[in-house]
């Protein structure tokens, strides 16, 4: 006979007392995160590379009754990744949940594609999530517990005309990092999941946005007929942070309006 836990359930998605850190944390996805989970309790270190866009995140969270923290840091340098997590150790503790949002789109003809931008994105987007797992994972390994969040793409599942050679390497690559460090750390009770949206029009699909044969050769894959909206995110995000999804880990949840499903 099965058993509920009343308590568990009725607080499954509750983050109140945890801690998390948000790479990429000013971006729009980034500050999107970032109050989703200050709007369920969480406390938020919000991370990237210009101190003064971070502040402008923190504004948001603290507007919701949570604590934010600024700390500057570019996820490609593993120095800033270290200092980054003794810093939040040092105020903080622990880090219960990371969510690696730093990433760029650079879109080129594959036969045209510049190398020195082709390195770029990997070196950001692959790099710069192995990174902060890396070193959020040990912290987390010696806690016992953990909740990490990569944020892909739809474009690391199925190809693209628009010149996505290097992006959609760098997504296909965190998908299988994500399985990987499930796989990995799964005995030290952290799970790995990974969010997949396809386009929200934000600075970074702006070229798509701009761009009307492209934006409606993307919308017209979309069986839902619409690009993404923040609340989306924030519906995946809190999942994945929260009790609710204690016992999936590995997987990639495609936030797209069925565009992966045909
Ligand atoms: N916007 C979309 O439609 C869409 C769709 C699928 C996936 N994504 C992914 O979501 C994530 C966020 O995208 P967004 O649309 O919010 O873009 P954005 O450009 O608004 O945000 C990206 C953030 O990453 C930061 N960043 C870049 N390089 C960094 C580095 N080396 N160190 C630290 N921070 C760095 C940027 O400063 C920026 O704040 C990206 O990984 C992107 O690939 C976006």
């Amino acid at each position: 006979m099965s058993k509920i836990n009343i308590d568990l359930v009725k607080n499954m998605f509750n983050l109140q007392g945890k801690v998390a850190i948000v790479t990429g944390g000013a971006g729009a996805l980034g500050e999107t995160i970032c109050e989703g989970l200050a709007l369920y309790g969480a406390d938020v270190v919000v991370t990237g590379r210009t101190m003064k866009t971070l502040e402008e995140a923190v504004k948001k969270i603290e507007k919701h009754g949570r604590k934010g923290v600024a700390i500057p840091c570019d996820v490609t340098r593993e120095k800033d990744v270290e200092a980054l997590v003794e810093k939040v150790k040092a105020q903080f503790g622990k880090i219960d949940i990371l969510f690696t949002v730093a990433g760029i789109a650079k879109r080129f003809p594959a036969e045209d594609f510049p190398v020195e931008d082709f390195d770029q994105v990997m070196n950001i987007n692959v790099r710069g999530t192995f990174l902060s797992c890396k070193h959020v994972g040990r912290v987390m390994k010696a806690q016992g517990h953990g909740k990490i969040i990569t944020i892909s793409s739809v474009r690391g599942f199925c190809g693209h005309p628009g010149g996505y050679a290097a992006y959609g390497a760098s997504k296909a690559a965190v998908d299988l990092l994500t399985k990987q460090l499930a796989t990995e750390w799964a005995k030290y009770n952290i799970t790995v999941n990974a969010i997949a949206p396809t386009i929200f029009w934000t600075p970074l699909t702006q070229q798509v946005l701009e761009d009307e044969k492209l934006k409606k050769i993307f919308l017209d894959r979309i069986p839902m007929g619409r690009a993404a909206v923040p609340e989306d995110m924030i519906g995946a995000s809190v999942y994945f942070a929260a009790p609710a999804s204690d016992f999936i880990t590995g997987q990639i949840l495609y936030v797209d309006g069925g565009c992966t499903a045909g």
